[in-house]
């Protein structure tokens, strides 16, 4: 089963923003590691990254037509962009994966608009929600 791994804006810079909130791995380190969590558990997963909202869009489109499942952390857009949850909402399955404790930090960031159609959220768990996004997938039928 294919799954693609999208990430929203800023996490390319993982590895040197704010780690002592994100961590210290980053983005090639975490889509290398993801690939072989995934390989583990007989997913083909694929990890992009991107700043622009209409090329992520672009990529929920693919996964929808694909018949993909996805994992989305979808960065800031997660509290605002009615249209990033709207292609989300075209895909047949997705987890939302947050790094942080959203609901530790700043207000704006305890609201999420892709939650309600999202198959399973993890919050707070750092990089290894990734990991329990994917073996949330991998148990699921179909
Ligand atoms: C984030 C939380 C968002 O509020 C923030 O804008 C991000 C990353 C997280 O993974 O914790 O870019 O989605």
């Amino acid at each position: 089963r294919r799954v693609l791994v999208l990430n929203g804006p800023n996490l390319g810079r993982l590895g040197t923003r704010q780690p002592e909130i994100y961590g210290a791995t980053t983005h090639a380190q975490l889509a290398d590691h993801l690939v072989e969590t995934g390989a583990r558990l007989g997913l083909d997963v694929e990890v992009r990254q991107s700043d622009h909202e209409g090329e992520f869009i672009g990529w929920l489109h693919e996964a929808a037509d694909a018949g993909a499942d996805a994992v989305l952390n979808a960065g800031a857009w997660t509290h605002y962009s009615y249209a990033v949850a709207d292609a989300a909402a075209l895909v047949g399955r997705y987890v939302e994966v947050h790094i942080s404790n959203v609901h530790a930090r700043e207000e704006f960031r305890s609201h999420s608009v892709l939650s309600a159609k999202a198959c399973g959220v993890i919050i707070g768990c750092g990089i290894g929600g990734y990991d329990l996004a994917l073996a949330h997938l991998a148990s699921l039928d179909g």
